[in-house]
């Protein structure tokens, strides 16, 4: 019988080095010999990539209401589970995803101020039972985060262009969304360095899904 696949998440503010260490894991993955898919949110599959554009690059002039704002990142979600993440789940694969439902919860919800009780039906909508089987925090503090993110490109996208409070939000709402998440939810100091980050997500992956990987 097929192996069941693992569905690891990589969750934090801009800068924190997400896309990094899920390049790291999944690379650390092939190398012990489990095939692995790194992707993102949003994006993925052509429809959600389209969205992304929508929503990051390209927004309206004024902006989307956040609700529209939420359904927009709950369509590309749809269309990234139902086409890459549920069947390579099934195919036995891990994975590996920078960033997911709780981006959701932290930006819109925290950072744009809608109601959790909003997104809940939306979660249950869409996610239903395909909750990830760890999630890390990266988390450190948004303004050396938001330095980094500017040091990588000159452009600051719109949500980086977010004031500070905002981002101080998004922070204490991961940080809340962990803590209530108990076991599943792992909290990492972004701060450290790649390596150092780095070790701590192996370590985390060998303790809880009981997978040794090499640097
Ligand atoms: P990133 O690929 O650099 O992380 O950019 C994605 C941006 O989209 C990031 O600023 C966070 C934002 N985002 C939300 O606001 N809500 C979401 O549900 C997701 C997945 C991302």
């Amino acid at each position: 019988m097929t192996e069941p696949g693992r569905f690891i998440v990589f969750e934090g503010g801009e800068g924190t080095g997400k896309s990094t260490q899920a390049r790291l894991l999944a690379a650390a993955l092939q190398r012990a010999g489990r095939e692995a898919v790194l992707s993102r949110e949003p994006g993925g599959p052509p429809g959600a990539e389209l969205l992304r554009r929508l929503l990051i690059e390209t927004p309206p002039a004024g902006g989307w209401e956040p609700v529209s704002e939420a359904l927009l990142h709950y369509a590309a979600r749809a269309e990234h589970l139902n086409k890459t993440i549920v069947p390579a789940l099934a195919a036995g694969r891990w994975v590996v995803c920078d960033r997911f439902a709780d981006s959701t919860e932290a930006y819109q919800g925290a950072g744009l101020a809608l109601a959790a009780d909003a997104l809940q039906p939306l979660r249950r909508l869409v996610v239903d039972d395909i909750e990830p089987d760890l999630v890390f925090v990266l988390d450190m503090d948004p303004g050396a985060g938001l330095a980094r993110a500017k040091r990588r490109s000159a452009n600051a996208d719109r949500y980086e262009r977010m004031d500070r409070p905002f981002h101080d939000r998004v922070r204490a709402a991961f940080q809340e969304i962990a803590r209530r998440g108990g076991d599943r939810y792992v909290v990492v100091d972004a701060a450290a360095g790649v390596d150092d980050v780095s070790a701590a997500v192996r370590s985390a992956i060998e303790r809880r899904l009981g997978l040794r990987l090499e640097g």
